[in-house]
């Protein structure tokens, strides 16, 4: 790419050469776009309907021509463009991020008009990249090259790829600054980070355009801040969704459904949702129960709300093709489908068979969807669950040319409106979950959506959470999806999780406990497993087991202030609640290197087990001054490597220098949850402050925030408290010397001072 001419607009500059044609834009402050595409055939820049772009107000900057390039600034931000195409990002003259692009490239050979677009960056050395969503592998992907085409796959190896979800945007760290790339093309891509070359990562899209936003740090916060503000904030939960969740694809009758939920009461194990999935339906047709095996779903959903229990459908995309079907006959008379490129509705195979797909990509489909949901809402259904959404599709009975196929689903060439399959695959699950989380509000005002999704792009943050899909009963699968929820984390997700206990295979009574105690910290915690897999609710592994199980769940119901919390800032700034070191400690190399251990939120360190047997484990501290807080244990650790105990009851967790952890009593669901007798754990070595945010548990985002700060001084520590009071709140100060006074009551023990203040205390001092 070649430009010769620079025209000036009010928010928009145009560089035109040869061959091709490069707009820049400055979406955001701090975001630049850069849009390019081949001038050959085309007028200019057609506009653009964005599937993940929805928070852009383009902003004034700066344009000039200088000898041999062109310059654009704003506030302490230029990029630079030479006449030859490559182009430089600079913040406060230092160059972040530097590349070239060339758009809409034929690809040889191609009978249809397919074109290929490359985006290439340099890669030097010391560059680390993360993000891209849901990935197996590493959390640094250096060397490694990813396919972005949603996908059905199982089993889930360490190279399998595609998956799922496709989130086009990467985190490129160097010397603990951080810099964003979202490129915003839903067609298939590849992507090659120092992998084939080592010096150079490569970017290549199955389509004519490059549409580039390069996104300014330099810390993670700030870029996943500003990434968010323009494919949107993730939506806020209501409180039960932060319980415990059960579930199993084999629940195939109300009577199973009762007794599970009575198995989590008798047991006394904390339960918040069941989740009915594709059992319920008759043949398999969605938004139907099966007359026989759920005669009355309404009673079903009543006898659960009585035990604090919310009951969660599946919807797949495959409407079953059988005239005389409402969906189905609705949805072919107002040609809603996705045709084959000869114009018939294509029929393939899902779990109905044969099914038709609904073509989400349209506001009219989604909309029609939507009402579809009215009859599992008035039944009581308190969420959707969309899975199969790539969408998954097994076999053809359409006349179907299988080299236009990649991977479980549709040909590129179906027809989707005007666009090709191929042009829109990847937004096909965010756009039925948006259809779903726009008829949750739309059906029922005043309470917040429950969607979750398999498939996503970019934006699925908005109205949906995610999880990553069918994993197995493997020790190697706690680890491995570990290190994909961090990277989904800091990929702009937050309502995030994995099957606790895994779907495929076989649980074993340690894995589950491992899994779960790991799952208290899932911001989405689903116990779920596959159809002819060994029976995964607890008791079935014995007493011994579900004791165990049971105290993981108990702390999930203890951390539930501190998770809602998180999911109230993700929703506000963009900011995960499951974060990897590297988010808090950028500039400390080992800790941008861990992904076996993260915090949930600012300062709780989370050190999981993750091997079989193992009763002891290495963790990091990237500072000194931290402090055990599962249990008590009276030291210090300095910062570094030091191996921890872990026995079978326990997840290791440790509090940072001034973190503040605030922690409700135990429940049995969040109906009978309280925040009244908060336990605050605190870590006063150095000064610190947390806001807890607490509302009604749903409905409109309308809360106040309780406020807690320590001022540490050499000699004495004062704690101040505003905002939201909690009558019997109590404070435990660890990492104190002993001997320690306090003008409130108090008992000290060699691990912990614990303090019971006036249930209207504003200030405290502590002296020794
Ligand atoms: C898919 C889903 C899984 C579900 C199964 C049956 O494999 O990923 O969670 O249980 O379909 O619906």
């Amino acid at each position: 790419m070649t430009f010769d001419t620079l025209q000036v607009h009010p928010h928009a500059a145009l560089l035109t050469g040869g061959q091709a044609a490069l707009e820049i834009s400055q979406p955001l402050g701090g975001i630049w776009r850069l849009r390019s595409r081949p001038l050959s055939g085309m007028n200019g820049f057609p506009p653009k309907h964005s599937f993940a772009v929805v928070g852009a107000q383009p902003l004034p900057f700066t344009s000039e021509r200088l000898p041999g390039s062109f310059q654009f600034s704003a506030g302490a931000t230029r990029l630079q463009i030479t006449e030859q195409g490559s182009w430089q990002l600079w913040q406060e003259d230092r160059p972040v991020l530097s590349g070239s692009g060339s758009s809409g490239e034929w690809l040889p050979g191609s009978a249809t008009r397919v074109y290929r677009s490359r985006l290439n960056l340099d890669a030097p050395a010391a560059e680390r990249y993360f993000g891209l969503g849901e990935k197996t592998g590493p959390l640094n992907r250096r060397g490694l090259r990813y396919t972005f085409w949603n996908t059905d796959t199982l089993p889930h190896l360490p190279d399998t790829d595609p998956m799922y979800q496709s989130i086009p945007f990467l985190l490129v760290w160097s010397q603990g600054r951080v810099h964003g790339l979202f490129l915003d093309e839903p067609a298939r891509s590849q992507i090659d980070l120092a992998c084939s070359d080592p010096e150079r990562l490569t970017w290549e899209v199955e389509g004519p355009e490059l549409d580039l936003y390069a996104i300014l740090g330099p810390t993670p916060q700030e870029v996943l801040e500003r990434y968010t503000a323009l494919t949107g904030r993730p939506a806020m939960p209501a409180l039960w969704v932060l319980g415990a969740h059960q579930s199993r694809w084999g629940y195939s009758s109300a009577e199973e459904i009762r007794s599970v939920i009575e198995g989590y009461r008798r047991h006394a194990l904390p339960l918040d949702a069941v989740h009915l999935d594709i059992d319920y339906m008759n043949a398999y047709k969605v938004f139907t129960f099966d007359p026989q095996r759920f005669p009355d779903p309404l009673a079903l959903a009543e006898q659960a709300a009585e035990q604090g229990v919310r009951l969660i459908t599946i919807i797949d995309p495959g409407v079953k093709a059988e005239p005389g079907y409402t969906t189905y006959d609705q949805a072919l008379s107002a040609e809603y489908l996705v045709r084959t490129d000869r114009g018939e509705p294509l029929l393939g195979e899902v779990w109905p068979d044969p099914a038709v797909f609904p073509d989400f990509t349209r506001p009219e489909v989604r909309s029609w969807w939507g009402e579809q949901h009215r009859p599992l809402l008035e039944a009581g259904i308190a969420g959707i669950w969309n899975d199969m959404n790539e969408p998954s599709c097994a076999s053809f009975h359409s006349a179907v040319d299988l080299s236009e196929v990649v991977g479980r689903t549709l040909p590129d060439s179906a027809r989707h409106g005007t666009r090709r399959h191929l042009e829109v695959h990847n937004v096909y699950g965010l756009t039925m979950s948006q259809a779903t989380f726009e008829a949750l509000e739309r059906l029922r005002p005043g309470q917040r959506p429950f969607v979750l999704s398999r498939a996503g792009f970019a934006g699925i943050q908005r109205y949906s959470a995610v999880w990553g899909g069918d994993n197995s009963s493997y020790w190697e699968h706690l680890e491995a999806n570990l290190t994909m929820l961090l990277s989904m984390s800091l990929s702009g997700l937050s309502l995030i999780g994995c099957d606790v206990g895994g779907f495929g295979g076989h649980s074993s009574a340690e894995l589950l406990v491992r899994w779960t105690q790991l799952g208290a910290f899932y911001p989405l915690m689903r116990n779920h497993s596959a159809r002819g897999t060994r029976p995964q609710e607890p008791w079935t592994f014995g007493q011994a087991t579900t004791d165990l199980v049971r105290g993981a769940l108990e702390l999930r119901y203890r951390l539930l202030p501190l998770l809602y919390t998180l999911m109230w800032r993700a929703n506000q700034t963009g900011t995960p609640p499951m974060r990897p070191l590297l988010w808090h400690y950028p500039e400390d190399p080992i800790a941008a290197s861990l992904s076996d251990s993260f915090t949930l939120g600012p300062s709780l360190l989370v050190a999981p087990v993750l091997r079989p047997e193992h009763r002891h484990r290495a963790v990091y501290f990237p500072s000194s001054g931290w402090v055990r807080v599962d249990q008590l244990d009276g030291q210090v650790y300095p910062a570094g490597f030091r191996v921890v105990e872990a026995e079978l009851s326990t997840i290791p967790l440790f509090l940072a220098p001034g973190g503040i952890l605030p922690l409700a009593e135990v429940a049995q669901h969040t109906g009978t949850a309280h925040w009244d007798k908060l336990t605050w754990m605190l870590n006063p070595a150095t000064d610190g402050r947390f806001d807890l945010y607490e509302d009604a548990g749903d409905g409109p985002l309308e809360g106040e925030l309780a406020s807690l700060r320590i001022e540490r001084h050499p000699d004495r520590i004062r704690l101040q408290r505003s905002g939201v009071a909690h009558p019997g709140e109590q404070l435990v100060l660890l990492g104190l010397p002993h001997g320690a006074s306090v003008s409130a009551s108090s008992n000290e023990t060699e691990e912990a001072l614990y303090i019971e203040p006036d249930s209207d205390w504003s200030e405290l001092e502590i002296r020794f």
